[in-house]
């Protein structure tokens, strides 16, 4: 089976579970255990911010964020595709009673008039505007990563309206070996950044939110309240902090996988995909048959793959797939395409 469904996919390495069976560990809760500390210290200075707090996932660190920096009943502004819209159980609305307002972009950094657009005016019949929050790659705009210019202006946008920001960034080392800068670089000016250490970076659990020090501090007593304190956890920190070192050197080959598999699903016929626009390791395909067609159709040649829209199917290419079973993918993609029409 060769799985492009989700660089989530990733088995931890043996260096890692050697880390884990290794790793000095203590009740975190208490503040106690030293492999989470040094993980949160270390992945807070990758990010140019104070402080960091391990969290069990992505979505739980996008969600403190935008707990913390919100005002109940206010707005949030982001991107209409963004994952905190479309793939985190409309939590915003669910655990801290937040509107998102979704803005439409072609590549998924809206435009800074754009935001600004959407930005509600202070009236005082309708709700405030509290949060904007930019998503970098952006996953379901096909792995895109934006540079500090465009980044600038959204923010200047934020600034003027006095609004708090926050950084999905997920892949956030993605979109900093795409545009060859410092994931710091990416992350500044944001009041808070969330990263995956368990996408490209290959750590089996774990995401960290970081910011300065007091907004981690309110983030610690959040995550406890979301149910998210972790006790002896220092076993996955000790994953992660491999993920954190040695994961943003692994990414160069994911991205030149997902660009030679376009290149590839580009001369197949019925299916849509400008390879030039791959820029870090999502590749993400318009077919002629039903995406769900195409799915099943691969499914049977042992490939996995996810619809993404009816004729839309997303490739993710990731430290447990070589150039050798992407080449074999693309083949049975060329393959399932005539099964599926
Ligand atoms: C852009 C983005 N943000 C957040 C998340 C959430 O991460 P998790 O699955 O760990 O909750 C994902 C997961 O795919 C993602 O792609």
């Amino acid at each position: 089976m060769i799985d492009l469904r989700s660089d989530t996919v990733t088995q931890p390495c043996t260096e890692m579970r050697r880390a884990m069976a290794a790793a000095e560990v203590g009740d975190d809760v208490y503040g106690e255990d030293p492999t989470v500390k040094r993980l949160e210290e270390e992945g807070a200075a990758a990010l140019g911010k104070q402080a960091g707090l391990f969290v069990p996932s992505g979505t739980m660190g996008n969600q403190i964020a935008l707990h913390l920096l919100g005002e109940r009943g206010s707005e949030v502004v982001c991107d209409a595709r963004a994952h905190v819209v479309d793939y985190e159980m409309a939590a915003m609305a669910a655990l801290s009673g937040l509107l998102p307002r979704p803005v439409a972009s072609a590549d998924g950094l809206p435009s800074a008039e754009d935001f600004a657009g959407a930005i509600v005016p202070t009236v005082p019949y309708r709700a405030r505007t509290t949060v904007l929050t930019v998503e970098n790659t952006h996953n379901m705009a096909g792995g895109t990563a934006f540079g500090r210019q465009r980044i600038d202006a959204v923010l200047a946008v934020a600034r003027q309206a006095n609004l708090r920001t926050h950084l999905d960034g997920a892949r956030i080392f993605n979109a900093a070996l795409a545009l060859g800068c410092p994931a710091a670089e990416l992350a500044d000016g944001f009041d808070s950044v969330m990263f995956c250490l368990s996408k490209g970076l290959g750590a089996p659990v774990g995401s960290l939110l970081c910011g300065e020090t007091a907004f981690i501090a309110e983030a610690r007593r959040a995550r406890k309240r979301f149910g998210g304190g972790m006790r002896q956890v220092g076993v996955l920190a000790a994953a992660g902090l491999i993920a954190l070192r040695q994961g943003p050197g692994w990414l160069a080959r994911d991205h030149e996988n997902a660009r030679w598999l376009a290149e590839r699903l580009a001369a197949i016929g019925g299916i849509e995909v400008d390879p030039s626009r791959v820029q870090t390791n999502i590749v993400i395909v318009e077919t002629a048959p039903t995406a769900a067609a195409l799915v099943g159709a691969l499914r049977a040649l042992a490939v996995l793959a996810v619809p993404v829209g009816p004729h839309r199917v997303r490739f993710v290419t990731h430290r447990d797939v070589g150039r050798q079973e992407v080449a074999q993918a693309a083949g049975r993609i060329q393959q399932a395409m005539a099964d599926a029409l």
